[in-house]
């Protein structure tokens, strides 16, 4: 704990007769990557300061000036950003703040540390830094969630081809198929929240890993620092970091989800599909091609989604068999976490961002919607409520498609004669199907794709969002 004006803040060393060699020192250095811990540390280290008050370690004006001192570095940290931390020749964050704290306070500072463990401190400093980083990343998805709400009441009577196979199957209103959109993001939300649920649990107590050896009201501290509970065991709180884990799997998630909406806008905004047009503000062009107008920023958060769902196979396969308790492996939990957050936030703002700015063509869509024998199964469903059994009207539906598409004919082409040739069933009430938009209404059932259908999940949708 000594401290001379050149050399860096120790939190150990009398047990060794010679330093830590250069290339451990190197190799186990931190505070690169650590320093974004900052402000929880010292959230942490205040909170604790005024427990070793109540405990008789510090007298009263001892406390105020370690409260202010660490509010006055809190300030100075803000305002510098990075930068304060750089040179610093400090092993880690815990330290580095130590060391500050130690300029303005003189051995004052020597004493915060008593009856602490760095395990307990960085499991509660990442713990405050998750919580804070996962409100950040809920915010961001309602603003997607809401843009792409506001994209589908917006266009709430455009048609578009569903595909399955990527082979046009039914046609669907653009709403509905935004809609299944926001029940994924609207799930990764709710996912989140239960992430937070798991990081809400205060560790500051457990020590390195038996138990704080002072008399310390854990649930005072807890509340001050704004966790709903208290660990339970003390080992278990310095080296679970399940709630990491699932914070990269929630983060997976969801950008799994962003993939699938990238790829599919990807296809849409091509020349081949023609459905959308995204705005140039989240388009790029080509240095060499004069016409080329790209999708990077969906490019870009389909190609991140594999970094992230890397992160969670690092951090899992970093807990696995690690014996019980704290192992300085858990340091390698920090940095996916902290890549994963900060890939997460940007990437549903720019999403957000290319929703806002795509325009549709509604026309092509229509178009792609009334070619391709999209309402083959509106037939044979017809069929069978006419009483042929379903896999017949599938095999007499199936021909009249086979004809015509060597025909080179389309559906909404077809006579009421042409369709009796197929079937006798077929009648007057059939020739409507033959459109699109026919097929759409017959979908009432709640959760399809019938208008009536959609304007309610829009207003549930609408309600949930606002409730949130
Ligand atoms: N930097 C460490 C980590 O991130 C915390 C310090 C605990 N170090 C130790 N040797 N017990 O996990």
């Amino acid at each position: 704990m000594k401290k001379s004006p050149k050399q860096p803040y120790r939190l150990w060393g009398g047990r060794f007769e010679k330093g830590a060699g250069e290339q451990l020192e190197t190799f186990s250095r931190s505070l690169q990557f650590d320093y974004r811990l900052a402000q929880a540390d010292i959230r942490g280290t205040k909170a604790y300061a005024g427990e070793l008050q109540r405990l008789g370690i510090f007298s009263r004006p001892e406390a105020e000036k370690i409260s202010k001192s660490l509010d006055a570095i809190a300030t100075e940290a803000a305002a510098a950003g990075k930068k304060y931390f750089e040179g610093a020749a400090e092993e880690d964050i815990h330290t580095f703040l130590l060391g500050k704290l130690r300029e303005r306070t003189g051995e004052l500072a020597d004493k915060v540390h008593t009856g602490r463990s760095r395990n307990e401190q960085v499991a509660l400093d990442f713990r405050l830094w998750l919580k804070d980083a996962i409100g950040a990343s809920q915010f961001a998805l309602k603003t997607l969630l809401g843009s792409l709400l506001e994209m589908a009441e917006k266009h709430s009577s455009v048609i578009l081809p569903g595909y399955t196979h990527l082979r046009r199957a039914q046609p669907l209103l653009w709403p509905h198929y935004l809609l299944a959109y926001f029940e994924m993001f609207s799930r990764d939300y709710q996912r989140l929240e239960r992430c937070f649920e798991s990081a809400d649990v205060m560790p500051l107590g457990s020590g390195a890993l038996a138990g704080g050896g002072l008399p310390m009201d854990r649930k005072k501290l807890a509340s001050e620092l704004g966790f709903a509970r208290v660990s339970r065991n003390s080992l278990d709180a310095v080296s679970d970091r399940d709630f990491a884990l699932e914070f990269l799997f929630a983060a997976s998630l969801c950008f799994l989800h962003l993939s699938r909406l990238a790829e599919d806008w990807i296809l849409y905004s091509s020349e081949e599909f023609g459905f959308l047009e995204m705005g140039d503000e989240v388009s790029t062009g080509s240095s060499l091609m004069p016409q080329k107008k790209n999708p990077d920023s969906l490019e870009l958060i389909r190609g991140k989604t594999g970094r992230v769902l890397g992160h969670l196979v690092a951090l899992a396969t970093t807990l696995k068999a690690q014996p019980l308790a704290y192992n300085r492996d858990l340091q390698e939990d920090k940095e996916p976490v902290f890549d994963a957050a900060e890939q997460l936030e940007p990437a549903l703002r720019l999403a957000a961002q290319v929703v806002e700015t795509t325009a549709l063509r509604p026309e092509a869509m229509r178009k792609a919607s009334a070619e391709g024998w999209l309402c083959a199964t509106d037939l044979a469903e017809f069929l069978a409520t006419k009483g042929v059994a379903f896999h017949q009207a599938h095999e007499i539906v199936g021909k009249l498609v086979l004809d015509s598409v060597r025909a080179g004919k389309q559906s909404e082409s077809c006579s009421l004669e042409e369709l009796q040739r197929y079937s006798p069933a077929f009648d007057e009430e059939a020739l409507p199907l033959l459109a699109p938009e026919a097929g759409i209404a017959r979908r009432t059932v709640p959760g399809g794709t019938a208008p009536a259908s959609v304007s309610q999940a829009l207003e549930e949708a609408r309600a949930w969002l606002k409730a949130t």
